[in-house]
């Protein structure tokens, strides 16, 4: 086995984009692959010192929309620009902004999931950023990406993970197994 020093590399990570509202109410998004569940009804993210986490302290509240196959380049591009030197930055992205009914964010209805949450602390804060916990206070899925059960179909949206190891969106494959279901055979 070859060894390799520490890096995140937990495998996959998703390809989160956070959406917030500045001081004037103009929308902004970025990206951020490092974070996940925190608890049942939490989310947490690790984050620099953006555009996005002046709004998260002003507005206490965000979106947390996955990233797509057909959202990939401008959700690439919302990572590597910041609203701090390009204000049109949600307008070359060329997507559609509705406020969320729940909390003072907006969603992005180009994708097809989306948390709506607010902000339950911050963590480790320093000048370099912090740890984000956020509530999730309500979850939106286009119509369209409804299975017949009623619950949101991940297969049909062509949600892209993070491959931090070489830098690459991947696509999430097919479904492969029944959770707490597949490991009965070996009881
Ligand atoms: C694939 C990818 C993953 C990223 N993950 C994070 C992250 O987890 N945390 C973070 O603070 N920034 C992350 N970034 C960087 C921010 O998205 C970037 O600095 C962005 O321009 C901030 O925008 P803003 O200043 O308009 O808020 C990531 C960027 C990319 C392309």
């Amino acid at each position: 086995m070859k060894n390799f020093s520490p890096k995140p590399w937990t495998l996959p990570q998703p390809v989160l984009i956070l959406g917030t509202y500045d001081k004037e109410g103009t929308p902004n998004a970025m990206n951020a692959a490092w974070g996940g569940t925190w608890d049942t009804n939490e989310v947490m993210i690790s984050l620099g010192s953006h555009a996005t986490t002046e709004n998260l302290d002003l507005q206490g509240a965000f979106t947390l929309a996955f990233a797509t196959v057909d959202t990939l380049v401008a959700s690439d591009y919302v990572g590597i620009v910041s609203a701090k030197k390009e204000p049109n930055k949600i307008a070359k992205t060329g997507w559609n902004v509705v406020k969320s009914e729940h909390v003072n964010a907006p969603i992005f209805t180009n994708f097809p999931l989306t948390l709506e949450c607010k902000v339950k602390e911050t963590l480790n804060r320093d000048q370099s950023g912090y740890m984000l916990i956020g509530e999730i206070v309500n979850i939106v899925c286009q119509e369209n990406f409804l299975s017949t059960d009623g619950l949101p179909d991940i297969e049909k949206m062509g949600i892209i993970c993070y491959n931090p190891i070489h830098h690459e969106y991947i696509q999430l494959g097919k479904k492969v197994g029944q959770a707490f279901h597949d490991g009965e055979q070996l009881k």
